[in-house]
């Protein structure tokens, strides 16, 4: 089943509870909690104060996806902060096996992420081991990005790989997704889509429906 995981980057942090709810009320099954901590990319978002706080007011699935430096240091904070899937960046770990076996060490669900410009082969020694592949259609760091289209081939070349292994992975694709691009990405083969400005840009319910109602409609014609 394709789900959506809007990302809270995109929300107003004065109302961000009532904008979680309206996404979640409208049907979206993830959250998508972009953690950035000024190192291993510019900017810096929130942490898991942040996230425990959210965590009380809903049961939607925290894919957490960590812009961080070394982020096996955070993994047993972020899980008790409430993160369902945590996803680390193939280019922050020096040890990405170690920092998987981290996650998957309490129970919960472990993804790598690369960035536009990491080769999809460096994901094939950890196809055994993880829940979840991020590919990054944007230089990770700022919302509002536009969708750097030559990441649509990687895309499909993932979702092969993925096929290959016979695992349950998910192939989620995160950065410059809305309306007018959403086909591409689903025929290229991604079930978990996130979106940023696409959701929290406008009406929240409105936005979330028009992602579901494209989902269902790519579904039924598969
Ligand atoms: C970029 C983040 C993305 C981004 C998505 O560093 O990882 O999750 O905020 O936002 P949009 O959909 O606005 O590109
Ligand atoms: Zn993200």
């Amino acid at each position: 089943m394709i789900k959506l995981s809007p990302s809270i980057l995109a929300c107003d942090y004065n109302i961000l509870g009532t904008q979680i709810k309206e996404a979640v009320e409208a049907g979206a099954l993830y959250l998508h909690l972009d953690v950035m901590d000024g190192d291993f990319v510019p900017s810096i978002s929130f942490g898991m104060p942040v996230i425990a706080s959210i965590r009380k007011n809903t049961n939607v699935t925290f894919d957490t996806h960590l812009m961080v430096k070394e982020p096996i240091r955070y993994i047993e904070e972020f899980v008790k902060a409430g993160a369902d899937i945590i996803t680390v960046h193939i280019e922050a770990c020096s040890d990405v096996k170690a920092t998987i076996e981290r996650i998957k060490s309490f129970g919960i669900k472990a993804g790598v992420v690369i960035n536009p410009g990491t080769q999809v082969n460096e994901i094939e020694p950890f196809l055994g081991m993880v829940d979840m592949i991020l590919l990054m259609s944007v230089n990770p760091g700022f919302g509002g990005q536009k969708y750097i289209d030559s990441v649509t081939q990687k895309i499909a070349r993932v979702r092969a790989m993925i096929d290959e292994t016979g695992r349950e992975i998910e192939l989620e694709v995160d950065g410059g997704i809305n309306m007018s691009n959403i086909d591409t990405v689903l025929n290229a083969g991604a079930d978990v889509i996130v979106a940023g400005s696409a959701v929290f840009g406008g009406d929240i319910a409105q936005n979330v429906e028009m992602f579901l109602e494209k989902f269902k409609e790519f579904e039924e014609g598969k």
